[in-house]
């Protein structure tokens, strides 16, 4: 657990309010004139320079290459799934939320071993739609008890950010439920999995002491290698055992789910997405850098700010960018074509430029040329469309006005994204 309790908390204090203007050697930069000149890496072109002629070359070859290079610059390799991983159903109520859903929690034993590290995902199923159902799956940063105030989900046990002992407490029931439309989503005729990102690695810079990464040192090693997963790679990688527990559970559709994420959650719904492809549905919503947001372009946060005050998200090699994004070899259009020929949506708040919106929009933009190898339709416009005017093809974008948040205007675009392509 946590050595250093004081730490994450001033952590977490300069993340959510003095970070972006204050922190780090020079403000930030919001002034498009002065974003850097930069050539952005082919998609279609491999590391020996040929290009990409057709779909199987990209699906063989191409592919690979781009995912080994996030793997190796960026968010570090993660393992694989456990053997002895367990599934254990703690509750099941059949008349969750007034009759309209069935609400279950279910912990995962990652070594099957109850005194390791371990995650549970708290699911709504709706109660009048056929089985099995399509499902969103999303972290989320407060606990699973957070996302609604329906007293019968567990208040997470594992550290929290929030207060001086750490430990959630029931006032937390609900904090977090603007974010999370629980009814809406059920009416819609989806389910909901969600999971407390903390009970994989709790979100502060410990050397990897905590969470799941001990438990996949070799003999005598006590820290991720330079190339070995960060945080977000084993946010990730939570995500894929809870895909794990899907396919195990009969009244879920796990052809049809969608991993969705806020934040530095969207980074990491991005990133699942990309190493794990049974996620038939990818969103970013505000990812920023190191999500959706071209690194090259510096605008708001920068590689060298992140890794910075975030050493613990990416791998140890991304820090050789720190100032130099021109040498990168891959940028983030690549992470989105790493989920084609999926689904993918990329979200932004007018709001919220730290995270870069432009930079966010041509990420999107830019992978397009490899959806249309695949024979999908890529973003349907060229220029950033205005507000709250949502451009769905097989790659979707959309802004609306706001801040740096999840709203219900974003969920009800997920589901409408979910609807066409699911054909519902
Ligand atoms: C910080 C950080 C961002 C991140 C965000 C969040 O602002 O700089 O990269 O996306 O926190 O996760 O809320």
């Amino acid at each position: 657990m946590a050595k250093n309790l004081a730490f994450p908390l001033v952590l977490a204090t300069l993340t959510f309010t003095i970070l972006p203007p204050l922190c780090g050697a020079q403000e930030a930069n919001y002034d498009e004139s002065k974003v850097p000149q930069y050539t952005l890496p082919d998609p279609l072109v491999c590391n020996d320079g040929t290009k990409v002629a057709d779909a199987d070359i990209w699906r063989q070859k191409r592919r690979a290459e781009i995912l080994s290079l996030f793997e190796e610059h960026m968010f570090g390799k993660a393992p694989g799934k456990p053997q002895l991983m367990t599934f254990i159903t703690t509750s099941v109520n059949k008349t969750a939320l007034e009759g309209k859903a069935t609400r279950k929690e279910v912990t995962v034993y990652f070594t099957g071993r109850e005194q390791d590290p371990n995650m549970t995902i708290l699911l709504y199923l709706p109660n009048n739609a056929a089985k099995p159902v399509p499902l969103f799956v999303g972290l989320n940063f407060q606990g699973n008890h957070a996302i609604h105030p329906d007293p019968g989900i567990t208040i997470t046990k594992s550290w929290v950010e929030s207060g001086a002992s750490h430990r959630a407490t029931p006032d937390s029931r609900g904090k977090a439920a603007s974010r999370w439309p629980v009814e809406r989503i059920l009416e819609r005729g989806y389910g909901l999995a969600t999971i407390y990102y903390g009970d994989i690695d709790p979100d502060f810079d410990d050397g990897f002491k905590n969470g799941v990464h001990p438990l996949y040192y070799k003999d005598g090693q006590t820290q991720p290698t330079p190339n070995e997963w960060g945080s977000i790679a084993a946010w990730a990688w939570g995500l894929s055992r809870a895909m794990d527990y899907f396919e195990t559970d009969a009244d879920i559709d796990n052809k049809h789910v969608a991993v969705m994420g806020h934040s530095r959650l969207g980074k990491t719904s991005l990133w699942a997405g990309a190493t794990d492809e049974r996620f038939a549905i990818v969103i970013s919503n505000n990812s920023g850098c190191g999500g959706a947001a071209l690194s090259r372009r510096a605008i708001g946060e920068t590689v060298q700010r992140i890794n910075t005050v975030f050493p613990h998200w990416f791998c140890d090699n991304f820090t050789k960018y720190n100032g130099r994004e021109g040498e990168l070899p891959i940028d983030q259009h690549m992470l989105i074509a790493l989920i084609a020929p999926r689904p993918v949506y990329v979200a932004s708040a007018e709001e919220d430029r730290w995270a870069d919106p432009k930079g966010e929009f041509l990420s999107a933009l830019y992978a397009g040329p490899v959806y249309k190898l695949l024979g999908k339709e890529p973003l349907p416009v060229a220029e950033m469309p205005p507000v709250s005017q949502p451009a769905m093809g097989t790659i979707a974008y959309h802004i609306r006005p706001g801040k740096h948040d999840v709203t219900d205007y974003d969920w009800d675009r997920y589901m409408d994204f979910a609807d066409k392509h699911y054909k519902k």
